[in-house]
């Protein structure tokens, strides 16, 4: 288990409220190792978001255990928890969450600035060049477009260079060729740097392009072609 970077071991999450309870996720098991590429995919409400949040220790599963690195993510306190998401891992979100009160500059130099970084600007504006997103440094999030922030969310995650990245949907939001370009770039960090990718998507031809692909069904998952 200690031996790949992801080991994701009989997880189960179920959400209970006034209308009862719901089995969202029951009994995942895979892993990763460094460098390879995942698509997840699934119809909606099957519970791919859930997953990713809880493999980046965002969301805690109700059985089952997560290992990143050999370490066990829920036997750590909340800080460790963070120390080792910050050193590893990467999270790009379905609502991109970005700070509204910083500009897309600002955003991507953030987890710069947290890491230590001596100098962070130029390596976040190299990063959002990367995105196509030059020209709009000195803007907030609140006078971008989707498509937009959700690259400036991108370049946030990448800027850190992470181990993993866990991306959820990190193209639903772009136009076909813009989309295209941020696959190319997370395939580049890939090949680059040995990421491992983790790539929720309903995409087909793009989770083709990943070296496997986990399809959630009815709670459960199972590896396809
Ligand atoms: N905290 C919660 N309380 C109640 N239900 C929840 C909670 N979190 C998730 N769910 C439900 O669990 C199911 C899975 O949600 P999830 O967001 O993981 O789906 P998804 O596969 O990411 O869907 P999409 O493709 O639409 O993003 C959904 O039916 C959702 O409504
Ligand atoms: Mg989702």
């Amino acid at each position: 288990m200690s031996s790949s970077l992801i080991a994701v071991s009989h997880v189960y999450k179920s959400v209970t409220d006034a209308t009862g309870t719901l089995d969202i996720l029951r009994d995942i098991d895979f892993s990763l190792n460094a460098q390879q590429t995942l698509a997840i995919v699934g119809a909606s409400g099957s519970g791919k978001s859930t997953l990713l949040a809880i493999m980046a220790g965002l969301d805690t599963p109700t059985q089952g255990t997560v290992h990143i690195a050999g370490q066990d993510l829920f036997l750590l306190d909340e800080d460790q928890r963070a120390a080792l998401r910050a050193k590893h891992i990467g999270f790009v979100f379905q609502s991109f969450q970005l700070l509204a009160p910083l500009t897309a500059l600002e955003n991507v130099m953030l987890p710069l600035e947290l890491s230590g970084h001596p100098n962070p600007k130029p390596v976040a504006k190299e990063m959002l060049a990367r995105v196509g997103l030059s020209e709009r440094l000195n803007h907030y999030p609140k006078v971008m477009s989707g498509g937009e922030q959700q690259r400036v969310a991108l370049a946030r995650a990448f800027v850190v260079k992470p181990d993993v990245l866990l991306a959820d949907e990190p193209t639903g939001s772009l136009d076909h060729a813009t989309g295209e370009k941020v696959m190319a770039l997370m395939l580049d960090l890939n090949q680059e740097l040995g990421t491992t990718l983790v790539l929720v998507t309903h995409d087909i031809a793009l989770s083709q392009r990943c070296d496997q692909r986990l399809l959630i069904e009815a709670g459960q998952a199972q590896l396809i072609g």
